[in-house]
């Protein structure tokens, strides 16, 4: 089950300090933090982190059976906490331009969290135990399967747009780094 709004709260949180040491940078280089310098680079490198830890902990924990490490809940509380303030911070590392394969990747992120939030709403329509397994008959029948209906779609759209997302990640780091860090 996921209960209340904690992981968001903590999240806007992490988000709020986040920005105060992004605005201390600004405010003492005099400057946008460049995408390729110290701390365009590293706020980008940590959120990029955040995100694969996203696409893959809470998936990998979901389809684990012998393992049991942790509720379910808490990996999806997780999963929302890591899948906000990561692209936050890539977002930071953008210095607020948006060309070519980088803006692209930049929108696909934008895009997988606004999807995000889309099934976090359908997610929690259906009545679950604290692990995560769905309870029967709470909801009517009908109710039930369209909720189970739609969350399934939903996942057939998010998942593609993850994996784009990632591949389009790593053809812009490889290219960043060829290019801006190693050539420099
Ligand atoms: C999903 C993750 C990421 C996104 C969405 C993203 C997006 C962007 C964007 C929009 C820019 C600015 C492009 C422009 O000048 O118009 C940029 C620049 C850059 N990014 Fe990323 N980035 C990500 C992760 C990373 C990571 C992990 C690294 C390093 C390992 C990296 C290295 C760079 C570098 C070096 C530049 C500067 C390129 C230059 O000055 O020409 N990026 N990124
Ligand atoms: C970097 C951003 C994100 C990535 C890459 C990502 C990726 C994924 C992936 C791959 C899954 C499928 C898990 C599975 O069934 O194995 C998933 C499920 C899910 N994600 Fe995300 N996600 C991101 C952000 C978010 C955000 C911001 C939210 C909520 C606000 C969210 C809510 C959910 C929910 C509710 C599920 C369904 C859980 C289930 O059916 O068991 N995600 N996500």
């Amino acid at each position: 089950m996921l209960r209340g709004n904690r992981e968001l709260w903590l999240a806007f949180l992490a988000m709020i300090a986040i920005t105060g040491v992004y605005g201390l940078v600004v405010v003492l280089m005099r400057e946008i933090p460049p995408a390729s310098e110290l701390f365009g680079h590293g706020i980008g490198i940590i959120g990029f982190v955040f995100m694969l830890m996203t696409e893959t902990l809470y998936s990998i924990r979901k389809r684990s059976r012998s393992v049991r490490w942790g509720r379910m809940s808490a990996w999806l509380q997780f999963h929302i906490f890591t899948g906000l303030v990561g692209p936050y911070m890539v977002l930071l590392h953008t210095s607020w331009k948006f060309n070519g394969l980088a803006g692209a990747t930049t929108l696909l992120t934008v895009i997988i969290v606004i999807s995000g939030f889309v099934g976090r709403y359908i997610f929690t329509r259906i009545p679950r135990t604290m692990d995560g397994l769905e309870i029967e008959g709470t909801l009517s029948q009908e109710a039930l399967k369209q909720a189970r209906r739609l969350l399934a779609l939903w996942h057939t759209i998010h998942i593609p747009i993850g994996m784009a997302l990632f591949v389009s990640a790593f053809v812009h780091i490889g290219a960043a780094l060829y290019y801006a860090t190693f050539l420099k």
